[in-house]
């Protein structure tokens, strides 16, 4: 085979091969973990209404870039970096003289996505990237002697590259360790929570997390029980509603997993903190932005901006939620739930 490597000191290391034309694991998704070597794969890949290995197509981009109404000089707080698609497009919006810093709790991503924004050509003088979750706002931006920031955002859940990679848990389609924690060093896997939690706090869970309808019968069946995958745990909740049409089924699959992924991620606390902070964490006149993608979280979004506008904390709030166009639901059903809301402070 002829080596197109140039350095004979490193021994050659053979390509991941392709099993057919669709790959269909993971790790087989050569061509869309490398856009910049392969940009047709990525834009066929994105063409199909699918989102490229490795990477995640950022939700509502200008209806966020009109909602933080950005300027030169801005001071920004991504809270959810992800991908940095947001951050991408912010990032020329505050040029010269802004500063966005970028945090994630996620260990693995993190270092990826900063990596791929520098090598855009965005140095530390204008883009800095810090491990913390966004329930740290204001230890975040007194370590970084930040008063207040004229712009936030957060973009709540999990990122593609997250639910996509088997190995982190979260995929309902996929066998991998039943684990779910963005950041796998800290708090327990989602297997452990399941084998210790006792069945009236599971069912609470499901109903608080997920609006499971069967959230009783299934907090019997499943707390306390030792699953090892998710495919283990998806397979067992399929089995106990043999009665269930297909897509019932898979639909609460979904929403166990939902709820499983927000306990074992505190993601109530981490959203209800931020909220409680986010009026000290923005200058007067500052503006937030946040999407979320299922009822529980707009709740607590809508409810904090309505409250805090008839305090006078916020000068204005949306009135109505925003939601992706019909292209971009096409383009990117990812997007379908998704839900912006936005508030200035006062
Ligand atoms: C939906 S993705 C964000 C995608 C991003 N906007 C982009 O364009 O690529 C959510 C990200 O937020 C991170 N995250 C979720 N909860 C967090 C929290 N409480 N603190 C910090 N990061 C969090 C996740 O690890 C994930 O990377």
């Amino acid at each position: 085979m002829n080596s197109s490597s140039s350095d004979s000191a490193t021994p050659h290391r053979r390509r991941p091969r392709y099993s057919g034309k669709y790959p269909k694991k993971f790790s087989e998704k050569y061509k869309e973990h490398r856009p910049d070597q392969y940009p047709e794969t990525v834009s066929k890949v994105v063409a199909s209404g699918k989102t490229p290995a490795g990477s995640h197509l950022p939700i509502m981009v200008p209806e966020i870039l009109e909602a933080l109404a950005l300027n030169p000089g801005s001071v920004v707080i991504d809270c959810t970096l992800g991908y940095g698609g947001h951050t991408e497009a912010i990032l020329p919006e505050i040029l010269p003289d802004g500063r966005l810093i970028g945090l994630d709790v996620d260990p693995i991503e993190q270092p990826k996505t900063e990596r791929r924004l520098r090598e855009l050509g965005f140095g530390a003088e204008v883009f800095q990237v810090r491990r913390s979750n966004f329930a740290g706002i204001l230890k975040v931006l007194s370590e970084e002697k930040i008063e207040g920031v004229d712009a936030l955002l957060a973009d709540l859940g999990i990122s593609s590259m997250q639910i996509d990679n088997p190995e982190r848990g979260f995929s309902v389609k996929h066998e991998g360790p039943l684990d779910m924690r963005m950041n796998p060093n800290k708090g327990q896997p989602a297997s452990a929570f399941l084998e210790k939690v006792s069945a009236e706090l599971f069912a609470a869970i499901l109903e608080e997390n997920a609006d499971e309808p069967n959230a009783i019968r299934l907090g019997s069946f499943l707390a306390g029980k030792k699953f090892q995958t998710t495919l283990e745990l998806a397979a067992s909740i399929r089995d106990y509603f043999p009665q269930m049409e297909g897509e019932e089924q898979n639909l609460t699959v979904r929403r166990v997993f939902q709820a499983l992924r927000i306990e074992v991620n505190e993601e109530w606390n981490a959203l209800d903190t931020l909220l409680r902070h986010l009026p000290l964490a923005l200058k007067s006149g500052g503006r937030v932005a946040i999407l979320s993608f299922h009822s529980g979280e707009d709740r607590r979004v809508k409810k904090a901006f309505q409250a805090g506008v008839r305090s006078g904390i916020y000068q204005a709030a949306a009135e109505e939620v925003i939601r992706a166009g019909a292209e971009e639901r096409r383009a990117n059903p990812r997007s379908i739930p998704a839900k912006l809301r936005w508030a200035i402070r006062a």
